[in-house]
């Protein structure tokens, strides 16, 4: 039998590269081509190709197989009885490979998850964030004195700049603080012309200290503004950096300290955070991530890279289904109610939030050492009394036949939202807790992408179905445009109506 690994199209570099080898020369020809050329070719090459015949004009093409996919470049090579190439339509990307990557492996048949090659248990036992950010963006585990330079440096890059600062008092008291950070990291790409392609040349980024220096500020700065958007919201003045080593610690300082002359995060808290950020550091080509590359692809700076991808992860179909999952358990209120929510899970009424996953069809390797992080901080601030429901409701889900067969499994957002919730952070900051550490992978992925020979501009085909040429109509014949309707009001319709109601004499 097939190795589950290649069953879902999931390969390790070393066998990506062995791929690459066996296929570096194969291309897409017709057949009577592909014999004469396949001679010299053994077997095994021969058998990494894929023959389809096109009914439409008889003729049959073989497509070199790579890594388990074919190239879409070589389907093109497929032409209509018009000349036209073959295209594939994959909205949502459900089968499509967007580009190749060295950073994330991830086997969601197994639940394996690895950074670089290592695995997220091992990581999260034995590293800290920063040095899992430069294992990302670097590709190896730094030496002590490499981990002693890129600690100092993003440590000494936290400070943003006072504008920055005035820029975030302005925000209203209420404003969503993913909104607040999306803004002001897209507005540092302002301050720092230096770094801009559309000023400094297309190719800055090629010069690596100038790349190395953005890491590292985007990095620092990102958890400054996480803290700065909450204290704003909360009505606290935003506290400089403190000159701590330690990332985590730092960031729960900016958040928490008042008037205390030496203010100290309890260790144990700033450590399962930093365990959170390792677990949220990157997850291959997620919506932001892929936005991140998207965006790169066009040349645009850092910063707005950095401010699309935070804006697709805003987005709850992502960054907040930890928010959704502490809200359903709310109303789940009570273990008694338990068996009354199943059922309407099972006749798709409800749907059981921090449950199932695109990629893991079995248990999410991050959920079982969230668990563990769970019961660290329980210990440490109280239990929050919402984790017996959700206890009861996995052991529940678990054994239920409607869940075994979908194999949905618990997620890291199942366990999450309930630790954020006893550290007392407001529902709406979670995803700003998810951002903090994943800005290490967009950065990892913006790094590779300068590099990547395949980079291009992305950009996507269509299947037109709109309305062939039509001549210009003129306005009185023209009929009804749909779904235009009034305005539904807004908060303030009331008082725009009395103001209506006014005269202006
Ligand atoms: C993550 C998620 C969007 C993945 O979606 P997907 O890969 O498109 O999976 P599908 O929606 O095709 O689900 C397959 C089947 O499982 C069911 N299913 C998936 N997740 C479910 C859930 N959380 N609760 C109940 N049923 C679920 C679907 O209804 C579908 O059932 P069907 O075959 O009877 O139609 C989905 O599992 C989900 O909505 N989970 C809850 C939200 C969440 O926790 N998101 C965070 C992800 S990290």
């Amino acid at each position: 039998m097939q190795d589950a690994t290649e069953e879902m199209g999931f390969v390790s570099t070393q066998e990506l590269r062995a791929m690459e080898q066996s296929n570096a020369t194969t291309q897409v020809v017709l057949k009577q081509n592909v014999v004469s050329a396949n001679d010299n070719k053994s077997a095994e090459e021969k058998k990494n190709t894929l023959t389809v015949t096109d009914n439409r004009t008889g003729k049959q093409y073989t497509l070199p197989i790579f890594a388990n996919t074919v190239d879409g470049n070589d389907v093109f090579k497929i032409k209509a009885p018009t000349g036209a190439g073959l295209r594939t339509y994959d909205p949502g990307y459900l089968n499509t490979c967007s580009t190749r990557s060295k950073i994330c492996f991830i086997d969601g048949a197994k639940g394996i998850l690895r950074y670089r090659g290592y695995p997220i248990e091992q990581l999260a036992e034995k590293s800290t964030f920063l040095e899992v950010a430069f294992l990302l963006v670097h590709g190896e585990l730094p030496t002590a004195q490499q981990a002693s330079y890129f600690n100092n440096r993003v440590m000494r890059h936290t400070y943003i700049h006072e504008e920055l600062k005035k820029m975030m008092r302005s925000f209203r008291y209420d404003a969503h603080p993913m909104g607040m950070v999306m803004s002001t990291v897209s507005a540092m790409g302002t301050f720092h012309p230096e770094a801009n392609p559309s000023l400094a040349g297309q190719d800055c980024y090629k010069d690596i200290s100038l790349r190395n220096k953005q890491v590292h500020r985007a990095l620092g700065t990102m958890s400054t503004m996480a803290a700065y958007a909450y204290r704003h919201r909360i009505g606290r003045p935003f506290v400089d950096p403190s000159n701590s080593e330690n990332y985590a610690e730092n960031f729960l300082y900016m958040l928490d300290r008042l008037n205390h002359k030496n203010f100290k995060p309890h260790p144990r808290l700033a450590r399962a955070l930093d365990v959170l950020f390792i677990l949220h550091a990157d997850h291959e080509q997620n919506a932001s991530t892929a936005a991140m590359r998207h965006l790169t692809s066009t040349g645009v700076d850092v910063y707005s890279c950095l401010g699309g991808s935070v804006a697709a992860l805003y987005g709850p179909r992502h960054g907040g289904a930890n928010e959704a999952v502490v809200r359903m358990l709310e109303e789940i209120g009570d273990i008694s109610n338990i068996p009354a929510f199943i059922e309407g899970v099972k006749n798709k009424t409800r749907r059981l939030m921090g449950f199932g996953h695109r990629v893991y069809k079995n248990y999410d390797p991050r959920a079982r050492i969230i668990r563990t992080i769970a019961e660290e901080v329980f210990s440490i601030l109280g239990k929050e009394p919402l984790i017996e429901v959700a206890v009861e409701l996995e052991r529940i889900a678990l054994s239920d036949k409607y869940f075994i067969d979908r194999k949905l499994y618990p997620n890291v957002d199942f366990y999450s939202g309930l630790i954020y919730k006893a550290m007392g952070f407001p529902t709406d900051y979670f995803p700003v807790l998810f951002t903090i550490p994943r800005t290490a992978g967009w950065l990892a992925h913006w790094y590779e992408f300068i590099d990547d020979k395949d980079n291009r501009i992305v950009r996507p085909f269509q299947i037109y179905e709109g309305y062939g040429a039509r001549d210009y109509v003129a306005e009185n014949v023209r009929a009804k445009a749909p779904q235009v309707t009034a305005e539904i009001g807004s908060a303030s319709s009331a008082e725009s109506k009395r103001r209506s109601a006014g005269k202006d004499e």
